[in-house]
């Protein structure tokens, strides 16, 4: 039987994948996001996964503003990255896990969420810039399957449905028959708004941490406009991180965390949970 293992929020800026390619994590200002690492490296090590769940936001690689499915679920053997162009210098390839991915992708279906199913699908620096903080320096070793969000073009999902995505996720994971490890990473945030300097919402993005780890329903009742007034329009980027907390259900322990802000124009924020009843 598949279950999940952990959970990993993290915020996704460009430069975070440029500072690892360069290994230069020591000698930048958010040197202390980086430190906050080593335990997951550490828990990785320990727990070893054998795939990567990744809930993200297209930043319009995949989808631009005539064709924006509100969910969307890659369904490849493979997936390669690509970017905007401030992102990742090498073009890379990550194993995905079809056959995980056709069962998520039927029991979504049949448990009403009506998602879109992507035989071909890129990475963009959502993606890839949580995956190289899983496993700097090296190949990814887990198989990895996108999952896309629409955080970007008007009608949004809300926050609590985004939730439920997480938590039908989990059921999809929970019956499936292989014998997988499963970690789910949501990718985006914390506050900030492209453009516009000034939009972090510290003690928004603190308190948001907390009740994703103690209370995360509390942030399902929050609308889409109320997100983008306290965390800017690019704050809505926290949806990947409810649904991440939707598919890791129940208690959790916190194995690692840190709130480092700025980093560029938004806060750097990273979190580990496990299920509490795990190991
Ligand atoms: C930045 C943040 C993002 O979420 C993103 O997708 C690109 C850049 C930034 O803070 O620079
Ligand atoms: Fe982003």
């Amino acid at each position: 039987m598949a279950r999940i293992v952990g959970g990993l929020g993290t915020s996704h800026v460009p430069m975070i994948g440029r500072t690892i390619a360069a290994n230069r994590q020591q000698e930048v200002s958010f040197r202390p996001f980086f430190d906050a690492y080593g335990p997951v490296h550490d828990w990785l090590e320990r727990v070893k996964p054998d795939v990567a769940i990744v809930f993200y936001n297209d930043h319009g690689l995949n989808f631009a503003l005539d064709n924006m499915p509100t969910f969307a679920i890659g369904a490849a053997h493979e997936y390669r990255n690509a970017d905007e162009g401030w992102g990742e210098p090498e073009p890379r390839i990550f194993r995905g896990a079809p056959e995980l991915s056709w069962h998520m992708i039927q029991s979504l279906i049949t448990d009403e969420f009506d998602v879109s199913t992507c035989r071909e699908m890129l990475f963009d620096h959502a993606g890839i810039t949580a995956l190289d903080l899983l496993f700097p320096g090296h190949d990814v070793p887990v198989a990895t399957i996108p999952i896309v969000i629409n955080a970007v073009q008007p009608p949004l999902p809300t926050p609590a449905r985004c939730y439920k995505l997480g938590q039908a996720i989990g059921r999809a994971i929970a019956s499936y028959d292989g014998d997988r490890k499963v970690l789910v990473v949501g990718s985006g945030g914390l506050s900030h708004e492209l453009g516009e300097f000034g939009k972090i919402n510290e003690p928004f993005d603190r308190m948001t941490m907390e009740k994703i780890v103690a209370a995360p329903e509390d942030l399902t009742r929050y609308t889409n406009d109320e997100i983008v007034d306290l965390a800017g329009a690019q704050g809505l980027e926290l949806m990947t991180w409810i649904a991440m907390r939707g598919a890791v259900a129940g208690a959790v322990d916190v194995i690692s965390s840190v709130y480092h802000a700025p980093i560029s124009h938004t806060g750097g924020a990273m979190m580990l949970i496990e299920p509490a009843a795990y190991g």
